[in-house]
């Protein structure tokens, strides 16, 4: 088990974004997106959205699956506040939870859409052996998650600066994929990075601490970060600037999808 992300920070971190989250998260939507065009349109009766964050999804999946029940789920209670405000669904259970350890029944749960969350889980195996409790026999389990190329071009341009680690740490493809074996036979892996594109380094910079999701690990650096370094961290991601002009930053997204049965 990895102790890098500590629970009470992660919860915090987003419950603090829950107002600015929805005004920057154009890489969440497009890949929750995606995840939902995987899916057919059909009646489904109990949907989770795990780590469902402002809820965000919750009308999509009422519209795609109308469920006799949508759970929508979350370490956050801020993110639950500010969803229950936002996105009045019908036949919602908005709860407040862990993914590692659902308050939920065995076989209880007919689809699990869980998109960009459980790569802030610090035990994998715990959250996919939930996952199988949860689900009923014949019941799917739709997810995308982050690896550890994610923001590449952040974390080298740090790197000339300092050892601190700056970029949160995610799991390799393989690793997922193994840590899933013993409670997810045959998940259906799949990797499609995105690369969004910006002028300046400050409107990327904005956006993660928007989301919540600046870096949120263990050993990242604290205190305030000088005015020389942040030159030179801005000076080495100038390296990554393409021809057209843009900085980028690279997302490394996996999407998995398993099937109980
Ligand atoms: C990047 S947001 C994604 C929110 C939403 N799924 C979306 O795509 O817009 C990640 C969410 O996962 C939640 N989260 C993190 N760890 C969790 C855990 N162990 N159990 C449940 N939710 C968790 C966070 O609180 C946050 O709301």
């Amino acid at each position: 088990m990895s102790a890098q992300f500590l629970k009470p920070q992660i919860a915090d971190s987003f419950s603090r974004a829950a107002e600015s989250y929805d005004s920057v998260a154009q890489l969440q939507r497009r890949i929750g997106h995606n995840l939902l065009a995987g899916l057919d349109h059909e009646t489904v009766p109990v949907v989770m959205d795990l780590g469902c964050g402002t809820g965000y999804f919750a009308p999509l999946l009422t519209e795609q699956f109308r469920p006799q029940q949508l759970i929508c789920l979350d370490l956050a209670q801020g993110m639950l506040e500010y969803a229950k405000q936002t996105r009045a669904t019908p036949n919602t259970l908005w709860l407040c939870g862990d993914a590692e350890a659902l308050p939920l029944a065995d076989n209880s749960v007919d689809l699990i859409f869980s998109s960009l969350a459980i790569q802030w889980c610090e035990n994998l195996p715990a959250l996919f052996s939930e996952v199988a409790r949860v689900l009923k026999p014949g019941g799917r389990f739709v997810f995308s998650t982050l690896g550890p190329e994610t923001l590449f071009e952040l974390r080298d341009a740090w790197s000339v600066v300092d050892q601190f680690q700056h970029v949160n740490r995610f799991i390799s493809f393989d690793t997922l994929q193994q840590q899933a074996t013993n409670y997810l036979t045959q998940l259906n892996l799949r990797e499609a990075p995105e690369v969004l594109l910006y002028d300046q380094l400050r409107e990327l910079t904005t956006e993660l601490k928007g989301i919540g999701a600046h870096n949120i690990s263990a050993g990242r650096q604290s205190g305030l970060t000088g005015k020389a370094r942040i030159t030179a961290f801005k000076q080495a991601y100038e390296k990554f600037r393409g021809a057209e002009g843009k900085l980028p930053a690279t997302y490394q997204v996996f999407y998995g999808e398993y099937i109980n049965g």
